[in-house]
């Protein structure tokens, strides 16, 4: 019996479209081992189509993948089209209208990948589980008297009971399926309305999961604990803008933003959820076939997860991490010398001969 899903590839901006074809390459070669079908529809959203058009995607854009199974990106972003425009006109559109209130970084130092921390070694394994869809990133707000000598700009952050308990109780959950330990990030010594009441719905989700132990950081301690000893960290959970930074920072910890996945999860599965690598669209190598196609797969990895697989994901994952553990194929962020394509064909073969 074969199991079908409908994939919608949104491959966007410079490596996003080298990217993407690795990872459908190793779903359709591991969906063959498990019974799965993909079919994929490609849609040519991207700041080349806002350039030709005016916009990202089309009026209709989210209504024409808001049946498909899951969303794969690439990357958004190119020179000479604001980077607020690209984000806000795709990415966050998608995550907000498909109610994708998780984004779920893993972190994991890789055997044969050098971290830039000389203490990071293959202890490290913890995730970042962001929130995606209010806090900082809010579009409350506005500007007033452009151009004048006293021109000023608000913005306001948004903190719901509701939005803050949905993502306390998908970390604390992750949690418990992993050491059972979260550490939350906050700054209510500096911001005193938000974070405090944040503070305070940590402390009620602890209580709502006994069985989880959690402490929380200061933002600024935090990111300097994460650098000194990554390996003490299991589940971070943060805030849009706090989890933002921190999960960048933990994917330069496990040796390059080349091979760092995430997922915007919406865990009731009302809508599709989104999987892309970390990486942005890297205009300096983009066109040249060196793109390090880890990232892209390691967020395929995560979709069969999503989508009820959790074998089929765990099997790209050994196969990836067997080719860097056996052999000393590395695109150029690893300082090798392999394309795109050389990588992936090896992960292939380590699909294929298992
Ligand atoms: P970037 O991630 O595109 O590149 C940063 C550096 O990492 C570059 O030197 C690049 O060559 C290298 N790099 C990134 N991914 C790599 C890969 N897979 N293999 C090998 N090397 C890789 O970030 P940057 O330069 O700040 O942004 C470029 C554009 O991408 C901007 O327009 C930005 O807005 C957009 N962007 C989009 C994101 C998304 O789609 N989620 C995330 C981050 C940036
Ligand atoms: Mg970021």
């Amino acid at each position: 019996m074969t199991t079908r899903y409908r994939i919608a590839l949104i491959p966007g901006d410079g490596i996003g479209a080298e990217v993407l074809p690795p990872a459908c390459a190793v779903l359709d070669a591991v969906g063959k081992r498990h019974g799965l079908t993909f079919t994929y529809d490609s849609f040519d959203w991207s700041c080349e189509r806002y350039a030709a058009e005016g916009a990202m995607m089309p009026a209709d854009g989210l209504d024409r993948i808001r049946h498909h199974d899951a969303v794969l990106l690439g990357a958004v972003g190119w020179p000479g089209v604001p980077d607020h425009v690209s984000l806000w006109g795709l990415l966050i559109p998608i995550r907000r209208q498909f109610r994708q209130y998780v984004n779920l970084r893993p972190i994991k130092v890789l055997e044969g990948v050098p971290s830039p921390l000389a203490k990071a070694t293959s202890d490290v394994d913890f995730v970042v589980v962001r929130e995606n869809v209010e806090g900082e990133y809010s579009e409350i707000g506005g500007r007033l008297g452009r151009g004048f000598p006293d021109e000023m700009a608000i913005q306001q952050s948004v903190f719901t009971r509701p939005g803050v308990e949905r993502i306390l109780d998908y970390a604390f959950t992750t949690a418990q399926r992993r050491s059972g330990d979260v550490v939350s990030a906050t700054k209510s010594n500096g911001i005193i309305h938000t974070m405090p009441f944040w503070d305070e719905l940590v402390k009620e989700a602890g209580d709502r999961f006994p069985d989880v132990t959690w402490r929380q950081e200061h933002i600024d301690a935090l990111v300097a604990k994460v650098v000194l000893d990554p390996s003490r960290f299991d589940v971070i959970v943060g805030s849009n803008l706090f989890g933002d930074i921190l999960s960048d920072l933990a994917a330069a910890v496990a040796g390059s933003i080349g091979i760092a996945p995430a997922a915007n999860l919406n865990p009731e599965r009302d809508h599709p959820s989104m999987f892309e690598p970390v990486h942005g669209s890297a205009p300096d190598i983009a066109g040249q076939g060196v793109a390090n196609p880890l990232g892209a797969i390691w967020s395929a990895s995560m979709m069969l997860d999503h989508l009820g697989h959790p074998e089929a994901g765990a099997e790209v994952l050994d196969s990836f991490a067997s080719v860097l553990a056996t052999t000393d194929v590395r695109t150029r962020d690893l300082g090798g010398t392999a394309g795109t394509k050389d990588f992936t064909n090896l992960v292939l073969e380590g699909i294929a001969g298992r």
